[in-house]
């Protein structure tokens, strides 16, 4: 039986934990080939031109082994914007990894403490915010991204998710017996509500420089679309 931990300290240092403004970046790199440490940049992308002002942090959502933490780090770069990774912000308040936190607390608790970690950190300066991939899915957090965000869906095949969530462990929730058809799973249930995002990418298998420049230009091309509304 999953233990609670309502009506005891615990709660309240939970609470109190969870809204703590400490900011660390991720050392995910999920395992995503990388040619370069930092990203190439294109002549026609942030070499020749200035940086946007973002005005909302952009959130990149999608499923485990997405490349939402690889992309994101570099994607800030280019942006010139700090990189926050949510589930090391939950790492952090929680002060114990995130399968230690289901083990002990369970899903239900995590998922509480998710919203609260990236209600907090949606009201910071703009920045590029990866979210765990069941993130999108609590109706709060997708109406507070709305609100102060600018969502990224990094939408990928089975076939390459499952490449990249096998070579490294740490996520409860592919814990079965036959993983690959547990994400199957989870990816019908949450593709329909990803692809409520703002903005959708494909990302692919291989180098990720790609997935970053065209994740970059994705974001520069709305700005200019919305005139500004993102800026
Ligand atoms: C989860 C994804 C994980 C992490 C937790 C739950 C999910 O993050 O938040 O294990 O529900 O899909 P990544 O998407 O970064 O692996």
């Amino acid at each position: 039986m999953v233990p609670s931990i309502h009506g005891t300290i615990m709660a309240e240092y939970f609470a109190l934990a969870f809204d703590s403004t400490a900011l660390r970046m991720s050392c995910d790199v999920e395992g995503i080939p990388i040619q370069s440490p930092r990203p190439t940049m294109s002549k026609t992308s942030a070499v020749s031109n200035p940086k946007p002002r973002l005005s909302k942090t952009v959130v990149l959502i999608g499923l485990m082994g997405a490349g939402k933490t690889s992309v994101g780090r570099r994607l800030a770069e280019m942006l010139g914007v700090e990189f926050v990774d949510a589930d090391s912000e939950i790492e952090e308040a929680a002060g114990c990894t995130i399968a230690d936190f289901f083990e002990r607390f369970g899903e239900e608790e995590f998922r509480r403490g998710e919203e609260r970690v990236i209600a907090r950190l949606l009201k910071n300066p703009p920045c590029v915010l990866a979210t765990g991939g069941g993130a999108y899915m609590s109706g709060d957090t997708r109406a507070v991204i709305s609100g102060h965000g600018l969502s990224l869906w990094l939408k990928a095949d089975l076939d390459v998710l499952y490449e990249r969530v096998a070579r490294r462990s740490g996520r409860p929730l592919l814990e079965t017996d036959d993983p690959r058809s547990t994400l199957e799973d989870i990816m019908k249930v949450r593709y329909p509500v990803y692809a409520g995002a703002d903005l959708t990418l494909q990302s692919y298998r291989g180098p990720i420089e790609k997935t970053v420049e065209q994740a970059y230009q994705t974001i520069i091309d709305y700005i200019a679309e919305t005139d500004g509304a993102a800026q």
